[in-house]
């Protein structure tokens, strides 16, 4: 049974899950939070017992990746007992999302206690200043020392870069030099057209072909093969830089899609961009595959038009 149980109606297994663990953030990047963000409280969260169990059902389906997102996962607690509840699953991967600005002193104990061993770190500039304009925290030192120190305890790091037209568009070169330099994987993400980004959607976008046109007046670069699910066009430059683009709005890649989501109340959801989920929260463990099988058959086949709500709430 295991391996065909999480298949849609599309005849796509299921094999990643991403759990949003809270919605609220100690960032404020100018592209994700609004002015006066409203954030769920924390008695709407799924409890710690609540993920683990979930997770592990999902897993004996045969979900083989898990990572934790948010907002800002590091916010929680109980962050760290979530990740060694989560390590023994059984999932061949486990990772997390976080804007580094709480993960360094997180580390060691992830390390030695958990599983967990890939690490998506946030990190729109490489200029002090301009960190401090994207994410309107001044903390570009923290979160560069915790990549490298991340990096140097043999995690698996990859830097997260939103691409913003007028923003960081003149650093594209500066981060494939860095990551030459640094050994640390880069992924350009397309901003994507939903939450405070709708506004100036169109004049922030910098489509993946663009950068890509504009690093190979500089750098070769080496197509890699990516996983059919995986989510970003991957290269290797001349220069030893590992980096990829995730175009989610010039390339949708919907239609391979392998992911369900969790949110932090506990709703199960076929996709970010739709707005129906199912409750698990509170709900008896019998009821969990009727729940699941819903789910599977709202997951849709390729790029929904437009989400309601905005990226930090659901989980990037
Ligand atoms: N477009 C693209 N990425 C976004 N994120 C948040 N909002 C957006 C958006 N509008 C990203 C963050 C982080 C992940 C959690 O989601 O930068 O990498
Ligand atoms: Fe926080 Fe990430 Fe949103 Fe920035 S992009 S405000 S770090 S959730």
């Amino acid at each position: 049974m295991v391996g065909h149980v999480l298949q849609d109606k599309h005849g796509r297994r299921m094999r990643k899950l991403r759990i949003s663990l809270l919605d609220a953030c100690n960032m404020r990047c100018v592209y994700c939070m609004p002015e006066k963000p409203h954030f769920t409280p924390q008695e709407d969260w799924a409890s710690a017992e609540e993920i683990v169990r979930i997770a592990g059902h999902l897993c004996a389906l045969g979900i083989e990746e898990i990572r934790l997102t948010g907002g800002e996962p590091t916010l929680r607690a109980d962050m760290l007992a979530i990740a060694e509840g989560l390590s023994g699953l059984g999932a061949r991967k486990l990772g997390l999302t976080s804007n580094g600005l709480l993960l360094g002193e997180k580390l060691e104990a992830l390390k030695t206690r958990t599983d967990l061993r890939f690490l998506n770190i946030s990190m729109d500039s490489l200029d002090r200043d301009n960190f401090a304009r994207i994410t309107r925290k001044d903390v570009f030192e923290t979160v560069h020392g915790t990549i490298l120190k991340a990096r140097d305890m043999g995690f698996s790091v990859k830097v997260n870069v939103v691409a913003l037209r007028g923003l960081n568009d003149h650093e594209v070169l500066d981060f494939v030099d860095w990551s030459g330099r640094e050994g640390v994987a880069v992924r350009f993400l397309e901003a994507m057209n939903i939450g405070v980004m709708e506004k100036d959607f169109a004049q922030r976008l910098i489509p993946a072909r663009e950068m890509i046109g504009e690093i190979r007046k500089h750098y070769k670069l080496t197509a890699q093969v990516g996983e059919v699910d995986a989510t970003a066009y991957t290269f290797v430059a001349d220069n030893g830089a590992d980096v990829g683009f995730i175009a989610s709005e010039s390339e949708p890649f919907c239609g391979n899609c392998s992911r369900l989501r969790l949110t932090a109340q506990g709703h199960l959801r076929p996709c970010l961009f739709t707005h129906t989920g199912i409750n698990l929260k509170g709900v008896a463990f019998e009821h969990y595959p009727a729940a699941i099988a819903s789910i599977l058959d709202l997951k849709p086949g390729g790029r929904m038009a437009h989400v309601a709500q905005p990226m930090y709430q659901i989980g990037g």
